[in-house]
């Protein structure tokens, strides 16, 4: 559930009509809400509550610094992959030891970076990388927490592009090599063995696949545990979400209010995964990103053309897959509905964006209502690794990202300006 909604024709975040937020900061435009937020994490952190655990919120999902100090104050950890996103979460004033480091191309700056930040753990994708995590903690005089990522190699069922725990992947070490790594990490003298770590994919929409993957992985958890006296199980992240209310209820989606969909909740994940992790006695870890951030963001746009052809209804807006790649990228469903609804019938419409791709678009031949110049749509369920994933492309600057909580709005970044694009280039001095 979450916190877009249509009070009569109008949609909106939390107490904030969209329409205005449009026409206040221009388009296109991330709205998020802080309740959403705020509300996702806490009913994950209330469903794992019979555990000791922790939630690390999976940075790469969205990283805005006023979205990452909501988690903060909710008690979150983070689920970090690079030095920026470690800084960003220290900008926010998160904590660094509740950070989790992920990533199978650690470089040694990072390292070092995060061992002075004193993290948590590093989750560890491969044999060089205890080497050089162990080498560059020696060098700092530290002694480096180590977690191994295991690939349990369970096909998540989920899309191929974010699918991580199979052999095909590139993720994490294969379940018969790990018990072979601890044993070998043991005796690398600035690494403390602390927990063990999995994460099969992303937009995984049945408990199911978490739980084959936990039953297949836990034996070998209890054999390292008792060996290593290990602190903690990180059973990653993963949990998807509703896109497509209209699948779910079987009603078009502009004029209906979000309906929940029978998919995985925090509690029917918590009551297929709690009993076979509680027996260990260890900290469960969890990286949440999609099911937290993805429902509580929507990027609106602004309809610029109306282009029929002879085929076609073509509803050019000016968002972009530069600003949500989404779809270009995974063929994905967004939900989109009219800022205010006008009535009529439905069109069989392609929303596209301006740039110069055919990969361009956010839906093909889906029927919304009729929309025209000046109208705005909202493209839903962007929260999570939609501004995270924008790029220039076309020299078009990044949008802008706003926070809402109940009445109250505020810019989290600011639209950048057209210049910053091209800030750091100049024209070489043989060509002046
Ligand atoms: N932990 C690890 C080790 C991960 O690789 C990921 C996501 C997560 C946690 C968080 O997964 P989540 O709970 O958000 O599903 N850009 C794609 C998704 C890529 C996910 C990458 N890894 C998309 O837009 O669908």
């Amino acid at each position: 559930m979450h916190d877009f909604h249509f009070v009569g024709r109008r949609l909106f975040c939390e107490g904030v009509a969209l329409e205005s937020l449009a026409e206040n900061f221009g388009t296109p435009l991330y709205v998020y809400s802080q309740h959403t937020l705020a509300d996702h994490f806490s009913k994950l952190d209330a469903a794992m509550a019979p555990v000791d655990h922790l939630i690390c919120f999976a940075v790469k999902a969205n990283s805005n610094l006023s979205v990452l100090r909501v988690l903060a104050n909710a008690g979150s950890g983070f689920d970090i992959v690079s030095a920026g996103e470690l800084s960003r979460v220290l900008a926010a004033g998160g904590d660094p030891r509740r950070c989790v480091f992920a990533g199978v191309g650690k470089t040694e700056p990072e390292i070092e970076f995060a061992l002075r930040q004193r993290v948590y753990c590093f989750n560890v994708e491969s044999e060089p990388e205890l080497q050089r995590l162990n080498r560059v903690a020696a060098r700092l005089k530290k002694i480096a927490p180590v977690a191994v990522r295991v690939n349990p190699n369970v096909a998540a069922g989920t899309h191929a592009k974010i699918t991580t725990g199979t052999y095909e992947n590139k993720f994490g070490i294969a379940f018969e090599q790990v018990a072979g790594i601890y044993a070998r990490a043991a005796r690398l003298k600035n690494l403390r063995l602390r927990g063990v770590q999995m994460h099969i994919g992303s937009q995984i929409t049945e408990t199911a696949p978490f739980e084959a993957a936990v039953k297949k992985v836990l034996p070998l958890v209890r054999q390292l545990s008792a060996a290593y006296g290990l602190e903690f199980f990180s059973i990653g992240g993963g949990l998807g979400i509703i896109y497509d209310p209209m699948l779910a209820s079987g009603r078009p989606a502009w004029w209906r209010t979000p309906a929940a969909k029978k998919i995985l909740t925090p509690a029917s994940y918590a009551a297929r995964i709690l009993p076979l992790v509680r027996p260990l006695g260890l900290k469960i870890l969890m990286e949440p990103g999609r099911f937290i951030a993805g429902n509580a963001g929507a990027l609106v746009a602004r309809v610029e053309y109306v282009k029929r052809t002879g085929r076609k209804n073509f509803v050019i807006v000016d968002a972009a897959m530069n600003d949500l790649i989404r779809p270009a990228f995974y063929d994905a469903y967004h939900e989109i509905v009219p800022l205010v609804k006008k009535g009529g019938a439905a069109v069989s419409s392609d929303v596209v964006g301006p740039i110069c791709e055919s990969g361009d678009y956010f839906c093909k031949n889906r029927p919304l209502p009729k929309v025209g110049e000046g109208d705005h749509l909202a493209l839903l369920s962007a929260g999570a690794y939609g501004f995270v994933m924008a790029g220039n492309y076309n020299s078009r600057p990044l949008a802008a990202e706003i926070l809402v909580s109940g009445k109250k709005f505020a810019v989290a970044r600011a639209r950048q300006p057209v210049k910053e694009i091209w800030a750091g280039e100049k024209v070489v001095a043989w060509l002046k």
